[in-house]
């Protein structure tokens, strides 16, 4: 089963991926706790990455797809995955359908959580992350628009995609993503 948690920040992706990786068995990877972790570790790529976080900015498309060609070929990613926060820019999104094409692995689907914008901001501004104040979590919501949104048609155009309402309880949300997954073959 491989899957792409799509949306805005504050979605809800990773909530639900931590709970789907639970359920099926498969790994959450989530390029943004990758990066905090390379932030905290302090290797190149996290000083690197954190200038660029605190902004609310994009890393580059090619260290991203480097990254996640790394994890993806890992032996846990046999039985697939749940991306979350990847891809988010068109280059990213070509070049993931690249990798799993060199990689012999099934194609996705692509399930986007939507959710108002004043909604995440409140979120967000709760939950605190360092990257959570309400101009970089503003500017995060434009990078999205501009760079991120632009990645549904790509998945339309596959015809791998769906929405659903994330503007509801965290498992309302959950049970509405495990049965899109249960009933089609991802
Ligand atoms: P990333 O870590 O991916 O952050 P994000 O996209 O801004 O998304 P969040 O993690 O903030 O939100 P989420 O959708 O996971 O929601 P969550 O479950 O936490 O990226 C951070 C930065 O890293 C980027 O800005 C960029 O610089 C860089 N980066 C990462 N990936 C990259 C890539 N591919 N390319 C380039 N750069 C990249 O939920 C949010 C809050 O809401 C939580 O407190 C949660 O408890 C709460 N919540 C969740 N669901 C509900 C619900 N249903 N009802 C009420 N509250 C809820
Ligand atoms: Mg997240």
């Amino acid at each position: 089963m491989h899957v792409i948690l799509f949306g805005a920040p504050g979605v809800g992706k990773g909530t639900q991926a931590q709970l789907l990786q639970k359920e099926f068995n498969i790994p959450q990877i989530s390029t943004g706790d990758m990066l905090r972790q390379a932030v905290a570790e302090g290797t190149p790529l996290g000083l690197q990455a954190k200038k660029l976080m605190d902004k609310g900015e994009l890393v580059a498309d090619d260290i991203m797809l480097g990254i996640i060609e790394d994890r993806i070929t890992r032996s846990d990613c046999q039985k697939g995955f749940i991306l979350d926060g990847f891809p988010r820019t068109i280059p990213q999104a070509e070049g993931l359908s690249a990798l799993l094409k060199k990689h012999n692995m099934p194609d996705f689907t692509c399930i986007e959580i939507a959710v108002p914008d004043e909604v995440i901001v409140d979120r967000l501004l709760k939950r605190g992350r360092a990257d959570d104040n309400e101009a970089t979590i503003r500017h995060r919501l434009n990078v999205y628009q501009s760079q991120t949104a632009p990645v549904k048609e790509y998945y339309k155009q596959l015809g791998s995609f769906v929405s659903i309402n994330g503007n509801k309880a965290i498992e309302d949300v959950y049970n509405e993503i495990k049965q899109i997954l249960t009933t089609q073959v991802a």
